[in-house]
């Protein structure tokens, strides 16, 4: 089929449904669109057979959904309706939810039933819930919908009761920190992550509060700031704490939106003297990265290691998949110490959601000198990069339990074998932010995929389903579970690949295979290189990069995500 996709922005959701028809056979167009008529234009043009919309906020013309079927996911089950569904989800802590995909109609999210599909709510975040969760359903009623669509079926009219609820305002969120227990906290946070975060005071300052996490130990008068950790703040509630990762300053209607940040960069110069808790429970002494507690443990920390006999595990959790440079090095120093451990296989990544999406563009544009922040910011991700490319004293997995993109994508592909969680969406490029790259990328990749199949993946700068990775070489397995099941399945399978015979030759054959290719090419040259590349374009005022990364960030229009390159504007075709 010819399947037009209209989203109000290539988000994840959109990424991933694409990919997904596209890997079926069909032939999938996508129009970014921000309104009505630009969806008539873009019907026009694509004359499809169906139109699908996987996040659309502006309403399909009537003329459009009464000339073509067209249908909307909508991430409410059957009766929900309104645009802050999953907020109300998380905010009420309920334990199932469900995603629709309805056929358009006039009355929003009211028209007949192709498919619904439930799913359960574990406790994340929202946006990790919608990237996750909700994700994996939403193409499961996709692809329902169109294979019914295909046979002739005809779609349910909604029939039980209508729960239409307007949306979530920031007064309904607010968080009473003298009354509020840890847990109603934690769902009002988590509710509003990534957007659009918590109003409160903080400080003597108006803040958007992004991201929540349960602290089991600390104690304080509530609302009082106790302690940092890894950039966060934590912060005492009527019964406990939590720990925040990041703050967006308000700064009010008709100024420009103010960076989220890691919150001790966003409340530098105001912090009082706090204790900065480096970690809940160290293994070792020397280890940088905190024993991870485990289901039980509930302390946060964005930097976990543990370890199974042969196998060590070092897993990370960035807010957005950002890496800035503070993070770049604590993770080497935590890689580090997991070298010195006695493992044979060390696991880099494993957890549910975002794997790394390279370098944090938040941080380098809030930064006095965005392209020494820049600079700086490669040269941190490029000293762990070339960690991973150098161990030689046992096998590293790169373990992808969600979406990479650029940099992150690059990170992952330094390791002897990449496994990946089958709904993940790669973007293995760089070009959508106007940059060359690094990360050794011109190393890896070619190395991975062949040299012609890599110039295509960062040209053509399209996102790339699980599958499709398998088979053109970028991962070397797949790993067919859900976001909770995954970090127990690579946990198992490292075991396995632990105490596999052959495992002590494969290592030899590594460590010589480097020491073979540090003679002929050496790493170092292509370091050297991207970074000369990298160099000149942080360095030149007008270069597409800085653009692309202040729209991107202050999210002033979605050129980074939306167009076929940096030059496109804020809507448009998708070259994919
Ligand atoms: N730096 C800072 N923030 C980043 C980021 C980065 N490299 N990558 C993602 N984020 C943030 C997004 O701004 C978003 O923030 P929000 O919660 O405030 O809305 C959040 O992480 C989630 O990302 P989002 O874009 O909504 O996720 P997605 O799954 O829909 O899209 C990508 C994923 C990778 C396509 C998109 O985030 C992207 O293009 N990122 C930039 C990649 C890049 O160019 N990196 C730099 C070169 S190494």
């Amino acid at each position: 089929m010819r399947i037009l996709l209209i989203a109000g922005s290539f988000n994840s959701l959109t990424q991933r449904v694409l990919v997904e028809l596209r890997d079926r056979g069909h032939t999938v167009p996508v129009e970014v669109t921000p309104d009505g008529s630009a969806i008539r234009d873009a019907v026009a043009r694509h004359a499809p057979d169906l139109i699908v919309a996987p996040m659309l906020k502006a309403a399909v013309p009537r003329d459009v959904w009464t000339a073509h079927r067209c249908l909307i996911v909508h991430p409410g089950p059957v009766g929900d309706r309104g645009p802050s569904s999953l907020d109300r989800a998380v905010q009420e802590g309920v334990a199932e939810w469900g995603v629709t995909v309805l056929q358009a109609e006039e009355e929003m999210d009211a028209g007949d039933v192709w498919a619904s599909v439930p799913f359960g709510v574990p406790d994340v975040g929202k946006s990790d819930l919608y990237r996750n969760e909700l994700s994996d359903a939403a193409v499961t009623a996709v692809l329902l919908a169109v294979e019914r669509i295909a046979s002739g079926d005809a779609p349910q009219p909604q029939t039980g009761a209508v729960h239409a609820r307007p949306a979530l305002r920031q007064e309904q969120r607010a968080i009473s920190w003298g009354d509020d227990t840890t847990e109603t906290v934690l769902r009002i946070l988590r509710a509003a992550d990534s957007q659009p975060g918590v109003r409160d005071h903080l400080l003597g300052a108006e803040w958007f509060l992004h991201g929540g996490h349960p602290e089991d130990g600390l104690r304080g008068r509530p609302g009082e700031l106790l302690a940092t950790r890894a950039g966060a703040v934590c912060r005492a509630t009527a019964d406990g704490a939590v720990w925040i990762p990041e703050l967006r300053a308000r700064t009010g209607p008709g100024r420009p939106r103010a960076c989220k940040l890691p919150a001790t960069l966003a409340l530098a110069g105001r912090l009082p003297k706090l204790p900065e808790l480096p970690v809940p429970a160290d293994p070792a002494p020397a280890d940088p990265a905190p024993a991870d507690p485990g289901p039980g443990g509930r302390t946060w920390s964005d930097i976990r290691y543990r370890e199974h006999g042969p196998v060590g595990i070092l897993s990370f959790a960035f807010p957005g998949g950002a890496m800035s440079t503070d993070q770049c090095r604590r993770l080497l120093d935590a890689y580090d110490a997991a070298r010195t451990r006695p493992t044979s296989v060390l696991v880099l990544g494993g957890r549910r959601d975002f794997f790394s999406n390279g370098i944090h563009l938040n941080v380098i544009e809030a930064a006095a000198d965005p392209a020494a922040e820049s600079w700086a910011n490669i040269n941190a991700m490029n000293d762990l990069v070339e960690a991973v490319l150098t161990t030689t004293d046992r096998l590293v997995v790169s373990a992808i339990g969600g979406n990479a993109a650029a940099g992150g994508v690059m990170l992952a592909l330094a390791a002897d074998e990449v496994w990946c969680r089958s709904a993940s969406v790669l973007n293995p490029h760089y070009r959508r932010m106007g940059l060359y790259g690094s990360e050794y990328w011109t190393y890896t990749l070619p190395r991975k995929v062949g040299p012609a199949l890599a110039a295509r993946l960062t040209e053509e700068a399209r996102p790339v389903s699980a599958a499709a990775a398998l088979s053109m070489g970028l991962v070397d397995r797949v790993v067919d579970r859900g976001p909770g099941d995954f970090a127990d399945e690579i946990t198992r399978s490292a075991l396995h690949l632990a105490s596999r015979g052959g495992i002590q030759p494969r290592i030899a054959a590594k460590k010589a295979e480097h020491e073979r290719r540090e003679s002929v090419a050496p790493l170092a040259a292509y370091r050297e290189q991207e970074l000369a590349r990298m160099r000149r374009i942080f360095d030149d005022p007008s270069a597409a990069y800085h653009r692309l990364r202040r729209a991107f960030v202050r999210k002033e229009a979605n050129a980074a995500r939306s167009p076929d390159g940096p030059d496109a504007g804020a809507a448009g075709p998708v070259d994919c």
